[in-house]
């Protein structure tokens, strides 16, 4: 029985080493598309704020997610913890771009879009239809060409637009879940849900100023 268990930790060990190696493997791919988006939306930015302007983007943040929570993410997802499945994750790379306002979230997206090469994969609009706790952000799934020194290959980046109030919201909102446990948690909800609610018509608002000066009126 023993021997039986050591057998089976000796094969676990074995797939989780070839997992990351083949993430090691994959990485420069991930970490070119992300630069390659941030590079995009920065450009974009730039043209913006030359044409028309004004600065879309506040800031852009990006990361890689580590080989410990693609590994953790893959059985929370069902699939097995096989090399073989870090093609299953979409979001290995992660690019959030945040905006000044939700006109800017919408224009920029579709620029980004309608970029030579850029193919959309998925889109989740929680502005449009915010999450019942009252997140809001426009996530894309789209797929870059990323070339290194032998090969170009299409690699999927997760990109979350949001504007500087639903970026402050998704803050504390994750910090707070991560503090309290999900009984105390359950007490804030209707609370927290008021809060994004409310800092969304403010937004609206400032939108509706911003809108009329840079209109002259
Ligand atoms: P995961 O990728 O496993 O999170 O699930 P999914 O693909 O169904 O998620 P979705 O596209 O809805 O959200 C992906 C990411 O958006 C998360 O990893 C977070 O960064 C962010 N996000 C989604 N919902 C919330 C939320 O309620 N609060 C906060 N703070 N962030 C959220
Ligand atoms: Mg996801």
């Amino acid at each position: 029985m023993e021997n039986k268990k050591r057998m089976f930790d000796d094969l676990a060990l074995e797939e989780a080493e070839k997992f990351l190696l083949e993430y090691q493997r994959q990485k420069p791919w991930y970490s070119g598309a992300m630069k390659t988006v941030c590079a995009k939306f920065e450009v974009l930015d730039d043209e913006f704020s030359l044409l028309r302007g004004h600065d879309p983007i506040h800031h852009i943040e990006s990361r890689l997610k580590s080989a410990e929570s693609a590994y953790e993410k893959l059985a929370r997802r069902g699939f097995a913890q096989v090399a073989d499945n870090l093609t299953q994750l979409k979001d290995i790379a992660g690019v959030r771009v945040i905006c000044s306002y939700v006109e800017d979230v919408y224009d920029i997206a579709e620029v980004f879009l309608r970029q030579e090469g850029v193919a959309l994969l998925q889109k989740k609009d929680y502005i449009e239809n915010p999450k019942p706790n009252g997140y809001r952000s426009l996530h894309l799934i789209a797929e870059i060409p990323v070339s290194l020194s032998k090969e170009t290959r299409r690699v999927p980046v997760e990109i979350q637009l949001r504007t500087i109030s639903m970026n402050m919201w998704a803050s504390l909102e994750h910090e707070v879940s991560y503090k309290v446990n999900a009984d105390l948690l359950d007490s804030y909800r209707a609370e927290l849900k008021t809060c994004a609610d409310e800092m969304y018509a403010v937004e609206k608002k400032m939108q509706g100023i911003c809108n009329r000066i840079r209109n002259g009126k």
